[in-house]
């Protein structure tokens, strides 16, 4: 099932967040982090996939920058379309927001990378410490 989450869903979103192997939050990230999950849990939308009884993946948009802020599927649940499910849910909440082209960065060689790649984003060149940037058109 898809929904939006709720604020009892934060902890597990946390958890999701900590679990997976790759594209893992870095240290000195963690406070910026978690001042933009906290306006986009105020003001816009965590797209969660939940199944067995809990939420095991989440999208999330900004929309104040066209960014997809977020998309993360626990380890045990990969490879079954959770992503490609929710991703076009994020997406589709920076084209209501004006926006026309959806921007994200991911580590080069990680299963994201691949995943961007078969689902019609642009690699657009790399950030200073070396992620790839992507970007895709909202029609
Ligand atoms: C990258 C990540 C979000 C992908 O999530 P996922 O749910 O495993 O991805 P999906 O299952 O939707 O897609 C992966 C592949 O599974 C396959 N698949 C298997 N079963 C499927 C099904 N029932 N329906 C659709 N696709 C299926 C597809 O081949 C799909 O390939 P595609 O890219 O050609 O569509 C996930 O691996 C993850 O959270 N990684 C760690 C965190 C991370 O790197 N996040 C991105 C940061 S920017």
């Amino acid at each position: 099932m898809i929904r939006k989450a709720t604020l009892d869903d934060w902890q597990r979103i946390t958890e999701i967040r900590n679990a997976v192997r790759e594209n893992r939050l870095s240290s000195a990230n963690v406070s910026r982090v978690a001042d933009v999950a906290r306006w986009i849990y105020d003001n816009g939308s965590f797209w969660v996939w939940e199944e067995d009884g809990a939420v095991q993946g989440f999208a999330v948009a900004d929309v104040r920058d066209g960014t997809i802020f977020g998309l993360f599927v626990h380890p045990d649940y990969e490879g079954r379309g959770i992503a490609r499910a929710l991703l076009p849910l994020a997406c589709e909440d920076l084209r209501v927001a004006g926006h026309s082209v959806a921007r994200l960065t991911t580590d080069p060689g990680t299963r994201a990378d691949r995943f961007y790649r078969r689902n019609g984003w642009t690699d657009t060149g790399r950030r200073e410490k070396g992620e790839i940037v992507f970007e895709r058109p909202l029609l």
